[in-house]
């Protein structure tokens, strides 16, 4: 049955899904990296398609950017379409030069300015955290592959444009890597409905450097990312 946010039918999405931001970066790699893609769903533009990797059923479907637009996608996806294994696949803002730009994080932890998993957690710190199967299949994916990665705490803000002045103080004196802006949203909702998620991210801009990627340049350091995130899916099988 449709919901009010994806028009698939019952059946027509895997089980492990990626999840870029950005919907013609689903297109992108249903197109590149999937076997057989077909496309699910278009409504608001909200394009995902099902293949499969490898023999591995998958789809990949974009969630815009942010946490309320992610969560709409996310949580319909989990309780109407049966997902139980969920990869998030985007880009942050490099916060340490320990983590240089074109780099790969895997978000262990996700902190947040926003409030939903302090509404779903009675009022108290929730600790958002990745799957420790997918995790540590993406860091011996990663190690098969040759591909250095950074493990550690993200910051998910709501605000891309970020009002706090000292925001960069405060993240850098808790050794937060990178910021972004779903992955606390995409932890808790997994937390909430028992399902399991991780969160994959390549540095595209520097927040200490001042460095930005250009869009080309981008798309190389994604396929790694996508590479990554696929072998993590097999491996964790
Ligand atoms: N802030 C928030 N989200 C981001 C950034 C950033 O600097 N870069 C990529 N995603």
């Amino acid at each position: 049955m449709p919901t009010p946010h994806i028009s698939a039918t019952e059946g027509e999405i895997a089980e492990a899904i990626l999840l870029p931001g950005d919907p013609l970066r689903a297109k992108f790699i249903a197109e590149t990296f999937l076997d057989n893609s077909v496309g699910f769903t278009g409504v608001r533009g909200m394009l995902g398609f099902t293949g499969s990797y490898k023999d591995m059923p998958i789809s990949v479907m974009g969630t815009g950017m942010g946490i309320p637009s992610a969560s709409i996608y996310i949580t319909e996806l989990i309780r109407f379409y049966g997902v139980k294994r969920l990869v998030r696949v985007g880009s942050c803002g490099g916060l340490t030069d320990a983590v240089p730009l074109r780099s790969i994080v895997l978000a262990s932890g996700a902190c947040t300015d926003s409030g939903v998993n302090r509404a779903r957690y009675g009022g108290w710190d929730f600790a958002a955290t990745a799957d420790y199967g997918l995790l540590s299949a993406a860091v011996s994916a990663a190690e098969a592959a040759g591909l250095d990665v950074h493990i550690g705490n993200v910051h998910s803000s709501d605000s891309f444009y970020n009002p706090v002045e000292n925001a960069l103080e405060i993240w850098q004196g808790m050794n937060v890597l990178a910021v972004e802006m779903e992955a606390a949203g995409l932890y808790g909702i997994a937390a909430a409905e028992g399902v399991r998620a991780l969160c994959v991210l390549t540095v595209s801009d520097h927040l200490v450097t001042g460095e930005a990627t250009s869009s080309d340049e981008r798309e190389g350091t994604f396929g790694d990312m996508v590479n990554l995130a696929l072998e993590a899916l097999l491996k964790d099988k």
